[in-house]
């Protein structure tokens, strides 16, 4: 493997890196604003700019690739004079509000700002300011705060495939902005904040919600789709407050569409059933796990009964219901559901042409891996069904059959039915899931289950026991 010098320190590298790619490998930053793993290189911030043996200028580390032999200074004076002067002119127009900006503790310009840029500056002139549109529901804009990086633009050109963000005006009139003023159309929006360095574009949804600092993180799995993206949950006093994308080459880069960025929403909405509940005085009362569960078991006897298993629950929890069932009701058919027109993995398709998948669970693969069949409709003479469901399948329509549910369902969808035992959702457990490249994921718990709410295997062995 070829090998370079960097800060005296031998780094071997693949042909084709860069240096800021190399640098990282042998755990030395050099401080970036413009440059994005995931996007086209500009070198447009001078911010990584360092010192090459032989060059009479510094380079841009960015754009730089690494040559066997190179020797490279991340650290001399004239580099550290150069970040010096960038952060200077990045903060001639940056309006210092990090106080009262969400973006605060997780800033790129602010913690470069800290750890590269001078105590001083020389300018006293007024700063620009802009009012700034709406640009639609996900993304807080606040142009004030922008350092003209430009990875918005590349990101709706290169990934989401779709020009929407573009720079107007030249100099210090530069303003970055949608085309006319539109709102953002892309279903990809979220990731404008997740790559923003600056409090310039936020999430809308989080802001002011919570503290950078406060927030604890679980690298979990997308139930989304079944594409299956890797990302994050931030929790802090077991309330999810934000989900962003996390790295993983083989499944979504570096990118989460915004419906798997906001589907965590609907288990802390309040119309969840998070307490046993069954019939009585002809509607849904709420009540104890022991009579809620003697109440299912008996609404189930003596009839022919059908298990619905909702493809997204994980292969631990089909594989566990696969084993009670012929205990319990021997002979019952078992199926699959999750999204409407979506039998079986033949039916799912790319739904976009970036990460979207048409199967609106994350399991499909997964069920038919255990051998269980799509439904399509019940058997003639099933007259009874019990439904498992994780809290993204969507339930078929169930007209003229007792329905007994297990897991997450909310009202009122779950009015009709004869009981339902609170189960967990996928930011409560952890198990694991397909996706439709075959990929066996990881789901992890980021909160405990609220409520009452039990896991499957809690809620079966009860069952068992009776
Ligand atoms: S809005 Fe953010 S991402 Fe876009 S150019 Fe400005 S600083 Fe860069
Ligand atoms: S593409 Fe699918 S798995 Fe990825 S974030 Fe969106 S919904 Fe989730
Ligand atoms: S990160 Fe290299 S010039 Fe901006």
């Amino acid at each position: 493997m070829p090998k370079c010098i960097i800060d005296g320190r031998e780094v071997e590298f693949t042909p084709g890196q860069n240096l800021i790619e190399v640098a990282k490998s042998a755990g030395i930053e050099i401080p970036l604003f413009c440059y994005h793993p995931g996007l086209s290189v500009v070198a447009q911030c001078r911010m990584c700019a360092v010192e090459i043996e032989k060059f009479p200028k510094l380079q841009t580390a960015c754009s730089t690739p690494a040559v066997d032999g190179m020797v490279v200074k991340t650290q001399s004076e004239k580099v550290k004079q150069n970040q010096k002067s960038v952060m200077e002119f990045l903060l001639i127009n940056h309006p210092l509000d990090c106080p009262i900006c969400d973006k605060s503790g997780e800033c790129d310009l602010q913690d470069q700002s800290y750890g590269y840029g001078d105590a001083y500056m020389r300018t006293s002139e007024e700063r620009r300011t802009y009012v700034d549109l709406d640009m639609g529901p996900v993304i807080q804009k606040n142009m004030n705060r922008c350092i003209h990086c430009t990875r918005c633009i590349r990101f709706g050109d290169e990934i989401a495939g779709i020009r929407e963000m573009v720079a107007i005006q030249r100099g210090n009139n530069t303003e970055i902005t949608t085309i006319d003023g539109r709102p953002l159309e892309t279903d990809y929006a979220g990731n404008y904040s997740d790559i923003c360095p600056t409090g310039s574009l936020t999430l809308k949804d989080f802001r002011f919600k919570k503290r950078a600092w406060f927030l604890k993180k679980t690298a979990t799995t997308c139930e989304g789709c079944s594409r299956g993206c890797a990302m994050e949950m931030q929790h802090e006093a077991n309330m999810i407050y934000r989900c962003i994308a996390r790295e993983n080459q083989a499944v979504n880069k570096y990118w989460i569409c915004d419906e798997g960025r906001f589907n965590y929403h609907y288990v802390q909405e309040s119309d969840r059933v998070t307490e046993p509940a069954m019939q009585s005085s002809g509607s849904l009362q709420m009540s104890v796990w022991k009579d809620s569960v003697v109440h299912a078991r008996n609404a189930l006897q003596g009839r022919k009964v059908a298990i619905l298993i909702g493809s997204d629950l994980t292969l631990e929890e089909a594989k566990l219901i696969q084993q009670f069932v012929p205990g319990k009701f021997p002979g019952a058919p078992i199926f699959h559901f999750g999204t409407p027109g979506i039998v079986s993995s033949k039916d799912d398709d790319a739904a976009d042409a970036l990460l979207k998948r048409k199967s609106k669970t994350s399991n499909l693969h997964g069920m038919e891996k255990l051998g269980i069949a799509g439904f399509s409709g019940l058997p003639l003479g099933i007259d009874a069904v019990l439904v498992f469901r994780g809290g993204r399948a969507e339930l078929p329509k169930l007209a003229g059959v007792r329905v007994v549910g297990v897991g997450v369902f909310k009202r009122p969808d779950a009015e009709k039915f004869e009981a339902v035992l609170p189960g967990t959702a996928f930011t409560e457990k952890d198990g694991t899931i397909v996706n439709f490249m075959g990929m066996e994921q990881r789901l992890k718990r980021a909160i405990v289950p609220p409520r009452e709410c039990k896991s499957v295997s809690e809620i079966l062995m009860m069952w068992a026991n009776l």
